[in-house]
């Protein structure tokens, strides 16, 4: 077993005491390569921003588990050469099973989700609560969910949102014992969020305020908040690929929702536009080239003005490290 602590890690505890008390939320970028670690590093590090590193059991098929592992490591090795240290969380992004978070918390994760959230109430809190008890014995926090997030989960899939019931929110917390709840309030996961041209279309603030009356300053956290960045969207039309009507969350609804009780707020999708758009445009005015070098480092350089940019102006992080 490998602590997370003899890494250099944190868990998510202080960062979310400090960011419901602040008024900002803690950015959760998923990262899958190298150039989006780096890039997710780079851009938390000049904005001094402290940040949770994602990692989703697909992640952990594509690139290898022991190899993203070390990345991790090797990118928090970077950050304190940096002389500009941040507080950073490795977390599994919705584990699915008490066996995929204890292979995480074993080779030093120092967060995990169990999502149950597509399971019977009671079956959920019971896999959350075994999850949670494991974790604790070795200071690892969790974040369960309740509520099925529309779009895809995983392997889970949902036509619709199922929003969180309030009525549950007290209950399933002090029965598990996590530190952070998931919610669902209209977010959903991927680049097609809304119908596009649909009225502006707000998250549910009634049921979040509704929610932090029942558990009052417990930490809230909001999947599926990319805002699918038309920028991008249109680049990545314009050079040979498809996305019609791909439409995400407004950003200013996630400014609004990161001034409240939501601490943690998910952002992949966006990133994935990003390097989409970039490589697409680099290859097709770049024909002869064949360096992945030259196409990536492109990407790399704006996924980190993208994330530096949430950071300072949608999750309010910048300069809270
Ligand atoms: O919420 C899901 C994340 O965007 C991770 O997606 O399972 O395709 O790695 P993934
Ligand atoms: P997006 O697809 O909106 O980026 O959501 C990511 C997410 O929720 C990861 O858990
Ligand atoms: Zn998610």
């Amino acid at each position: 077993m490998v602590h997370y602590k003899d890494l250099g890690l944190v868990n998510t505890r202080e960062m979310f005491k400090k960011a419901i008390s602040g008024g900002y939320a803690i950015p959760a970028y998923n990262f899958n390569n190298m150039e989006q670690l780096q890039a997710i590093i780079t851009a938390c590090i000049d904005t001094q921003s402290p940040v949770i590193l994602q990692v989703s059991k697909g992640a952990r098929n594509y690139a290898n588990q022991t190899l993203l592992r070390y990345m991790a490591e090797g990118a928090l090795r970077v950050v304190n050469d940096s002389g500009k240290p941040i507080p950073v969380a490795l977390h599994l992004d919705h584990g699915d099973s008490y066996e995929l978070c204890i292979s995480c918390i074993e080779s030093g994760f120092s967060s995990v989700m169990i999502d149950g959230s597509s399971l019977p109430y009671e079956d959920n809190t019971a896999l959350t609560k075994k999850v949670a008890d494991y974790a604790h014995k070795h200071d690892v926090t969790v974040e369960g969910e309740l509520g099925v997030l529309a779009g895809i989960e995983e392997e889970v899939s949902s036509e619709v949102s199922h929003y969180t019931n309030p009525d549950d929110v007290e209950d399933f917390v002090k029965r598990t014992n996590v530190d952070s709840l998931a919610i669902s309030i209209g977010t959903s996961h991927g680049a097609y969020k809304f119908k596009p041209g649909e009225k502006v279309p707000p998250l549910k603030f009634d049921i979040l305020k509704e929610i932090e009356n029942r558990i009052p300053g417990f930490p809230i956290v909001l999947h599926g908040s990319s805002s699918v960045l038309q920028e991008y969207v249109g680049m990545i039309n314009q050079y040979g690929g498809s996305m019609q009507g791909a439409v995400g969350v407004p950003e200013d609804q996630l400014r609004e929702a990161a001034k409240s009780a939501v601490c943690k707020i998910n952002i992949d999708s966006d990133g994935r536009l990003v390097m989409t758009a970039m490589i697409r445009k680099s290859l097709a005015d770049n024909p002869e080239n064949f360096d992945p070098r030259k196409y990536l480092g492109p990407a790399r350089e704006e996924l980190i003005k993208m994330y530096a940019r949430k950071n300072r102006e949608v999750l309010g992080s910048a300069g809270k490290a």
